[in-house]
Order: structure tokens, then sequence, then C-alpha cells
């Protein structure tokens, strides 16, 4: 990447309580690039845009979670999920857990996701957190290399995490104490 073009790109990361309309679009369009580039998500295949948009709402409606968003000048290119415990849920109330963490393949190695983990572990110190966790397919290979060089701790593989294509798929533990 040419290191002009590399500066005159300014990045910001936020946690949303609405989507507006543009928003809407540019987060149904990155997630539909993410799913094309394999991962980040559940959905193997792309799903109708109607079905984006209402998992995308639906999102903001869990009042347990935040959605954190980065933009790339402006356009969201990048997002991720913290979700906490439910109430009932006490001996696990201080562990929040980071989900669908990914970047649209344009905006990638411009610090979006590192930036939006900070975020995530600030969102979760000052929620109280004290442990902050997530799991990953054997084959995210960067996201493996973000999360362990942000500190995150390997503890365990459950060889079953996923089956894709017929190939069975592990799935790595990660934790990071905030203490
Ligand atoms: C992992 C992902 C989020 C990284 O996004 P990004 O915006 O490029 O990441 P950043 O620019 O903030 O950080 C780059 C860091 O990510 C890691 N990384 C990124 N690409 C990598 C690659 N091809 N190989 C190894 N490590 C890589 C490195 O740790 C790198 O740090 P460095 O530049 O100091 O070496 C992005 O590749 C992605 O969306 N992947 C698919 C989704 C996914 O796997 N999500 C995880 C589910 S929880």
């Amino acid at each position: 990447m040419n290191n002009v073009v590399k500066e005159n790109m300014k990045i910001g990361v936020e946690s949303l309580e609405t989507i507006s309309k543009t928003d809407l679009a540019d987060l149904c369009n990155i997630t539909e690039q993410a799913i094309k580039a394999g991962g980040g998500f559940g959905w193997l295949n792309i799903p109708p845009v109607e079905s984006l948009k209402k998992y995308w709402n639906g999102i903001v409606l869990i009042k347990s979670n935040f959605l954190v968003v980065g933009r790339l000048n402006g356009s969201i290119a990048g997002a991720s999920q913290i979700a906490f415990n439910p109430p009932n849920n006490e001996a696990q109330k201080n562990i929040s857990k980071i989900q669908t963490h990914f970047v649209a393949p344009w905006a990638r190695g411009y610090g979006l996701a590192k930036a939006m983990i900070d975020l995530a572990i600030e969102i979760s110190k000052e929620n109280n957190m004290k442990s902050i966790q997530l799991d990953i397919r054997e084959t995210q290979s960067a996201a493996i290399q973000l999360f362990e060089n942000k500190g995150f701790i390997k503890w365990g593989t459950n060889p079953s995490y996923a089956f894709i294509n017929g190939s069975r798929i592990k799935g790595y533990y990660y934790y990071k104490d905030l203490l």
C-alpha cells in the first residue's frame, strides 16, 4: 500500500445505539463482502439484503450488547459486538464476549481491527468486566494473530467447532483478564 494513500485515510471507532440509513447500508455491504471473503460470521452464503438489515437492526435492540463500528473516512468498514451475560447469570456477570469482529477486505491493514478491540476493552472495563473472551475458527489466521498480539491467551480447542463444506473445523477459545 502506498504510504501517501494510507496517510490520507482517517480511521475512527465508536459504539452505536441506533443505526442510520447510511450506516445500515454500509453494514449490509461490508457483511456481504466479509462473507464472500470467507469469514467473521456464521453465514457461509450471502443472505438476502432484507435478512441482513433485520440482523443489524436486531443487534442494536439487544440492550446487553454493544455494537462497535470502525470507520474509514467516515464510512463503516468494520464491526464488532460485545456481549454481556444476562442478569440471571451472576457467576459470569463480569465476563464479556467479543463476537463477529471483522473488517471489510478493502479496509484491512489500517488498524481498524486493533482500534475496535481497544474500544471493546475500554467499554468492558467501564462496565466492570474482569475478563473478555472469544472463540475463533482455526482457519481465521489473521484474527488469531491479531488477538494473540493483543494479549489474548488460548485456553482450549473444540475439535468439532464448525462443519464447512463437509470438513470438520476446530475452534480456539481465548481470554484476556482485565484486572
Ligand atoms: C482479522 C481482521 C479483523 C484484521 O483486520 P485489519 O483491519 O486488517 O487489522 P488491523 O489493521 O487493525 O491489525 C492488523 C493486525 O492483524 C493481524 N493480521 C492482519 N492480517 C494478517 C495476516 N494476513 N496474517 C497474520 N496476521 C494478520 C496482525 O496481528 C496485524 O498486526 P501487525 O500489522 O502489527 O502485524 C480481518 O482480517 C478480518 O476481518 N478477517 C476476517 C474476519 C475474522 O476472522 N474475524 C474473527 C472472528 S472473531
